[in-house]
C-alpha cells in the first residue's frame, strides 16, 4: 500500500490508472477505521483494479462547537488495517491542502438535507458534498463505497451524483454492527463505561419500530413506541427519531418503496446515529 500526501501525486496518479485501464474503486473516510470502514473497503477490493482510500477529517463539515478538534484520529494504525483490507492507496491529505483558499463557492443540498441530521447540524451536508466533490475530481474513480450507516449522507450523495452527472457509481455497503447490536463508529470509543453499556438500546428501539411498522404499517404508532424507548435510555438525550421515504427523506405515500427509521441520541457530547431501512409491503 502507498501513502499518498498530496492532492497533486494523486490525481497524477488516478490518470496514470486510468491510462492503463484500471478501474479505480474509492473508499472516503475520516479514518479511525473500524469493521465498517473495512467492510466498504472489502467490497471496494471485489470490483476494482485498484482501491483508494482515503482519510481526511474534513473540517468543512464540522459546525462551530462539534467535535473536529476531538474526533479520533490514529494513522498509524489506520494505515495498518487498510494495508490488511487491501487497499492500494491511502490518500492522507492535509487540510492545507485540499482547501488552500476560500473562493466562497458552495455546494448547497436540497431538502433532503434539511431533515434528519441535517436540522441539527446546518451545514454539515455542505461541508460533506463538497469534500466528495473534490475527492472525486481528485481520484477519478468509477465506483464509490459508502455506508447505510449514514443513510442520509448516502441518500444526498446519490442525488448529487445523478443531479451532476458524476460518472461515478455509489454503491451502498450496509451497516457493520457490534456483537450487541450497537452500530460500529469512530465515536464508539468516546462513550464512558456506563454509556456503551446503555447504547446497544438505540438499536433495540429502532428493531422494537420495525416489528411494529411491519405488522401495523402504522407510522404513529412506530414513532410513538420508538421514541418512548429512546426516551427511557439512562443518560442519553433523544435528538430525534423519524419515519421517512427513503432515499428522498420525503414524508411516506401510497408510492413508497421504502422506508427508514432513523434515529439520533445523545450520550453527553458524544452523538449516535441508527437506523433500519424497511421495503413497504
Ligand atoms: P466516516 O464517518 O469515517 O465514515 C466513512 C464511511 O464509512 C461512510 O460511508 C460511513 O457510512 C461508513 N460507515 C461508518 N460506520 C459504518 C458501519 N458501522 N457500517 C457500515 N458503514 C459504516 O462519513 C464520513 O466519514 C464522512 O462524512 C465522509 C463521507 C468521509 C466525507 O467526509
Amino acid at each position: 500500500m502507498k501513502r499518498i500526501e498530496t492532492v497533486e501525486e494523486m490525481m497524477q496518479i488516478a490518470r496514470q490508472l486510468r491510462r492503463e485501464g484500471k478501474s479505480i474503486g474509492l473508499v472516503p473516510t475520516m479514518g479511525y477505521l473500524h469493521e465498517g470502514h473495512l467492510a466498504l473497503a472489502g467490497a471496494a477490493r471485489k470490483e476494482s483494479d485498484m482501491v483508494i482510500m482515503s482519510i481526511f477529517v474534513n473540517p468543512a463539515q464540522f459546525g462551530p462547537g462539534e467535535d473536529f478538534e476531538t474526533y479520533p484520529r490514529d494513522l498509524e494504525r489506520d494505515c495498518a488495517l487498510a494495508e490488511e483490507a487491501g487497499v492500494d492507496y491511502l490518500f492522507h491529505p492535509t487540510a492545507g491542502d485540499m482547501y488552500p483558499q476560500d473562493g466562497g463557492i458552495r455546494i448547497l443540498p436540497g431538502p433532503q438535507a434539511d431533515v434528519l441530521c441535517g436540522s441539527s447540524r446546518p451545514g454539515h451536508f455542505d461541508g460533506v458534498l463538497k469534500v466528495i466533490c473534490k475527492l472525486f475530481n481528485i481520484t477519478s474513480p468509477d465506483r464509490a463505497y459508502f455506508g447505510e450507516k449514514d443513510a442520509q449522507q448516502l441518500a444526498i450523495i446519490e442525488t448529487f451524483v445523478r443531479d451532476f452527472n458524476f460518472p461515478v457509481e455509489i454503491r451502498r455497503v450496509p451497516i457493520v454492527r457490534e456483537e450487541d447490536g450497537l452500530a460500529k463508529s469512530s465515536r464508539n470509543v468516546r462513550l464512558s463505561d456506563a454509556q456503551r453499556n446503555e447504547a446497544p438500546a438505540i438499536r433495540r428501539a429502532l428493531e422494537c419500530g420495525e416489528q411494529i411498522f411491519l405488522e401495523t404499517g402504522n407510522a404513529g404508532e412506530t414513532l410513538a413506541a420508538v421514541r418512548r424507548l429512546l426516551q427511557k435510555i439512562p443518560g442519553a438525550e433523544l435528538e430525534y427519531a423519524e419515519l421517512l421515504e427513503y432515499p428522498s427523506l420525503k414524508p411516506a405515500d401510497a408510492d413508497t418503496k421504502e422506508i427508514i427509521l432513523a434515529a439520533a441520541v445523545g450520550f453527553g457530547s458524544v452523538r449516535l446515529i441508527d437506523n433500519v431501512l424497511l421495503p413497504v409491503k
